[in-house]
């Protein structure tokens, strides 16, 4: 996985709990360095100790884990991809534009990098369904991203997201719809 995601989830450990959690979660993940080259791709697994740890040291599930991470993450993917943002969009149309923008973009940049494919059907202008296909299982973060999306665009009291499926399986149903 991307250097940067695991560079934003040490600074999420470090700001929401403290660098001493920070340096017993490398040392439960076995790691020896916390520095990571946003130019670099780090092994899933390395991603998936530090998550399953962070989650057993916080008493809180994984996918409670995935959620709050994915929330924690949107203001600096906005800021990194700012480029590729239009102003008009909200959040239903910067979830629907991902996949063709966004994370178009991040495997261009990188052969080894693989977001997720996320097949975002458009319902009605208040409501689509994000088919979320990847062998991470990391449908827990994408709902995080989306209630991070609707804060970042001060929708966080509209926008309803509710997994239909389970949500760490390799294909993922998300639902998410504007209160009128
Ligand atoms: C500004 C918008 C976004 C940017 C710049 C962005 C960028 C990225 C990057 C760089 C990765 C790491 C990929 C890798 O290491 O191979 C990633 C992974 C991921 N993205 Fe996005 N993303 C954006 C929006 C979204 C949205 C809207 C969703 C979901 C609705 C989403 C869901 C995910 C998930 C769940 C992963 C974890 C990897 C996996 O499950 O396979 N992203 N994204």
């Amino acid at each position: 996985m991307h250097g940067t995601i695991f560079t934003l989830l040490k600074r999420y450990v470090q700001t929401q709990y403290d660098h001493s959690t920070w340096l017993r979660l490398l040392e439960a993940s076995g790691l020896t360095s916390g520095d990571f080259d946003h130019k670099s791709v780090y092994p899933d697994e390395q991603m998936y100790a530090l998550v399953g740890n962070a989650a057993e040291m916080t008493g809180l599930s994984a996918n409670e884990l995935h959620e709050n991470f994915g929330e924690y993450l949107v203001p600096d993917l906005m800021y990194m991809y700012q480029k590729l943002l239009q102003p008009e969009w909200t959040t239903l149309d910067m979830i629907e534009h991902t996949e063709t923008t966004m994370h178009a973009q991040v495997r261009r940049e990188h052969t080894e990098n693989a977001p997720p494919v996320l097949n975002v059907t458009r319902i009605s202008p208040h409501e689509l369904v994000i088919d979320y296909v990847s062998k991470r299982r990391m449908g827990a973060l994408a709902v995080g991203i989306v209630r991070g999306l609707a804060k970042y665009y001060d929708e966080a009291d509209q926008i309803e997201v509710t997994p239909t499926t389970s949500e760490d399986g390799e294909e993922v149903r998300i639902r998410v719809r504007r209160k009128r």
